[in-house]
């Protein structure tokens, strides 16, 4: 591997020593190189120091706070943003490539692993030129740009699952990444999300989700409700969420014995749909206590998620 100074040190070979503090700066020309590592040839980019906000290597970075322009962005220029050491970490081990790396320089040693096998270029920079760039102090000085990959059809991830959610209308970020994220410590196979559901990979839902959106498979449900007959005829039993008094009780529909089952949930506010509603199999209720009418949804989606994986 090269060993420019721009690129972390090794600690001495007798560990005796504190280990040396990473360089804060990285003052040579960016150049391309080529390391050869065991079992590994290929491209790998040094850590070049950036002090212009306007560096057009920054464009990925630009504006993460204007979420209206980032929804547009992102999709459309085929990237996501994440964000944080383990994020970053989570999204590498599910096969995403990155675009490049940003870091301030005190991660330039927490990611040296990271760095090393990186194929991509990585720019350092200062907190305060992330923070100009951003939009917001990047508390976790880490953020990677990386490619999405193509989403799979609903019907492909249906063939082989047993357990998923389905989600009408879910706009809210900070619900989809819980969602996520429960489904993925409580064993759902999929997600399938109508239309006009948020982006699961959208920053905010990826940092929610701790990287759960990068673990349980995801596709969109098109066109909507329409699309649900697909759920149906791959033999899943379509249990609508609802607080509705007329649904019945989650513990009597018991989910779990179902050798398919597909939960869907609706957003905050409205619910689900009329239309949506009348497509499905059973209207099923988690009860509640204490004049409480509903429940979040991500809190209703990980007592459901629960219920379906329990064993009978
Ligand atoms: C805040 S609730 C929406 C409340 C809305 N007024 C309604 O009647 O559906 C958001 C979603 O969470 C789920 N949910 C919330 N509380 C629930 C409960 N007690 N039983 C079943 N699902 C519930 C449903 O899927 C619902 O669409």
């Amino acid at each position: 591997m090269p060993t420019g100074p721009g690129r972390p040190q090794s600690p001495p070979a007798s560990h005796s020593s504190p280990r040396p503090s990473p360089p804060t700066a990285c003052r040579r020309p960016r150049v391309w190189t080529v390391a050869r590592r065991p079992g590994k040839i290929g491209l790998v980019s040094e850590p070049r120091t950036i002090t212009d906000p306007a560096d057009p290597r920054l464009a990925d970075y630009t504006g993460l706070t204007d979420v209206e322009l980032r929804r547009r962005r992102e999709p459309a220029e085929g990237l996501f943003i994440a964000e944080g050491e383990k994020v970053v970490r989570r999204a590498l081990a599910a096969g995403y490539r990155m675009r490049s790396m940003l870091l301030t320089p005190k991660w330039l040693d927490v990611m040296s692993d990271v760095i090393e096998a990186a194929e991509a270029p990585v720019h350092v920079v200062e907190p305060g030129l992330a923070e100009a760039v951003t939009g917001y102090h990047v508390h976790r000085g880490a953020l990677a740009s990386m490619e999405r990959k193509p989403l799979p059809e609903a019907a492909e991830l249906l063939a082989d699952a047993r357990r998923v959610a389905v989600l009408e209308g879910l706009v809210d970020h900070t619900n989809l990444g819980a969602i996520f994220r429960s489904a993925a410590a409580l064993g759902m196979d999929a997600v399938l999300l109508s239309p006009d559901c948020a982006d699961p990979l959208y920053r905010r839902a990826v940092k929610v989700s701790m990287g759960a959106v990068f673990a349980v498979p995801y596709a969109r449900l098109d066109p909507w409700p329409a699309a649900l007959d697909t759920v149906r005829a791959a033999g899943f039993q379509l249990l609508a969420l609802t607080p509705a008094e007329s649904a019945a009780d989650l513990a009597e529909v018991a989910p779990h014995r179902m050798p398919k089952a597909a939960l869907m949930l609706g957003a905050e506010g409205d619910g689900l749909t009329r239309r949506a509603l009348d497509v499905a199999d059973r209207w099923v209720r988690i009860p509640m206590a204490h004049g409480v009418d509903s429940l979040n949804v991500g809190a209703a989606a990980a007592v459901a998620f629960y219920a379906v994986s329990a064993t009978p």
